[in-house]
């Protein structure tokens, strides 16, 4: 793919990057706890109160883009029901729509709930790469509608979904584990909220408020943004679903989708749990560190991802008034995961670690389990999710999920 047609998933990564640990400079991470007057929120009722939606605030503004917040309807239609007994499964489409009145968003979200349980069970969202026919080779499950990227590898070409795409991410979402251990699985794809291509806004969830990026200018969001409030909208659809227990809903995404999920679960308390998957730059990694992928590639590769004021941050991460340990500890004190894969250095697996290492301050400040609650680790291998993460993420899920949820959700209520 050109590297400038902005249609592949990704333009080919620059040359000018540092792999070398000894050549990283010097820096200083802002105290995640200190407000921007200077008065530390060590305490809970502060950080609630003051700190936490200062740092909500500086996200957005700086980073993301601030998405709105109102001026929509959810549409939603169960559309199919389908018993899959190799996957001791019950799968399901639902079918949903977000309309303004600038226009309407059709979407699909797919469900696998373990056939046999008695109650609501936990349950995983993510957002797909290519759509939801490309996540399990099962014939029957609808291809994604809109626009997808051309990747000569899925075969996939004219920007729809194809045939040739049908399972090829299977490996990346292990329905029968992931039922097998209780826990329920919904993904939908990302281009349902906002393809991802550089096109001046002007589809996807952007098209629907027209009036919301002229006001917010260069704090408007960016596509991470919309599929951040996809993921929100999901939470809405999934309100329908009475094999879901809404209580205990982990957002989890690989790489940019991993960066949406941390984003998305900071801004909405509803997800219990956030599970970051080689989100890099941007996502987990403290973007200080000169290591991999920076600020700068960001912006120049991928200018649709995050809003305009994001841009004075390429070669200055210095004059950001946070870091991602902040980002992380936004979930605080709600569990969070992060993992690493040791050759995806281009993501800067320490960089990953160190952002963990760094939020545990917030988490220690709020009690509860404290650090205990941020989950790390490395994988052997390159840039992907695996069985063996997921493993690791069902572990931590069953660890946490069961007794922290009620006092997460009255903190942040
Ligand atoms: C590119 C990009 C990363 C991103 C990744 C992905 O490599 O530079 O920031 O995480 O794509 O989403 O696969």
């Amino acid at each position: 793919m050109a590297a400038r047609d902005g249609l592949s998933v990704s333009p080919p990564r620059p040359l000018d990057v540092n792999y070398d640990e000894a050549a990283v400079p010097a820096y200083t991470l802002p105290d995640a706890l200190s407000c921007s007057d200077g008065k530390r929120a060590a305490t809970t009722k502060l950080w609630f109160e003051r700190r936490r939606p200062e740092l909500l605030a500086a996200f957005a503004r700086e980073m993301y883009g601030e998405a709105p917040r109102e001026g929509w309807t959810l549409q939603t239609d169960r559309a199919r029901t389908l018993h899959v007994p190799l996957e001791g499964a019950l799968r399901c489409e639902w079918h949903f729509e977000v309309r303004t009145s600038e226009g309407r968003l059709p979407g699909t979200l797919l469900v696998w709930a373990p056939a046999g349980a008695t109650e609501p069970v936990p349950v995983f969202v993510g957002l797909n790469f290519f759509g939801n026919q490309s996540v399990h080779p099962d014939a029957t499950i609808e291809p994604a509608r809109g626009w997808v990227p051309n990747n000569p590898e899925y075969g996939l070409s004219d920007h729809r979904a194809s045939d040739a795409s049908r399972g090829c991410h299977a490996h990346r979402w292990p329905v029968a584990d992931i039922v097998r251990r209780g826990y329920a699985l919904a993904t939908c794809y990302a281009g349902d909220f906002d393809p991802d291509f550089d096109d001046g806004f002007r589809n996807g969830a952007h098209a629907l408020f027209p009036e919301h990026r002229a006001t917010a200018g260069d704090g408007a969001w960016g596509a991470i943004g919309a599929w951040a409030w996809g993921m929100s909208r999901l939470l809405d659809v999934l309100e329908a679903d009475d094999r879901v227990d809404l209580r205990r809903v982990i957002a989890i995404g690989h790489s940019r989708f991993g960066k949406t999920a941390l984003w998305a679960a900071a801004q909405d308390a509803r997800f219990a749990m956030a599970i970051s998957n080689c989100s890099g730059r941007g996502g987990a990694a403290l973007s200080r560190r000169a290591f991999g992928e920076r600020v700068r590639h960001l912006n120049e590769r991928f200018p649709h991802w995050f809003c305009g004021n994001f841009r004075r941050y390429g070669d200055r991460e210095a004059k950001l008034p946070f870091d991602q340990h902040a980002l992380l500890a936004l979930m605080a004190p709600r569990p969070v995961y992060v993992a690493s894969a040791s050759e995806d250095l281009w993501a800067d697996p320490q960089g990953e670690f160190l952002a963990c290492q760094a939020a545990g301050a917030v988490y220690e400040a709020l009690g509860d389990r404290g650090a205990d609650s941020i989950g790390y680790h490395v994988r052997p291998g390159v840039h992907d999710i695996t069985a063996f993460d997921w493993a690791h993420y069902l572990d931590f899920a069953d660890a946490h999920l069961w007794t922290s949820h009620r006092q997460s959700r009255r903190l942040l209520r």
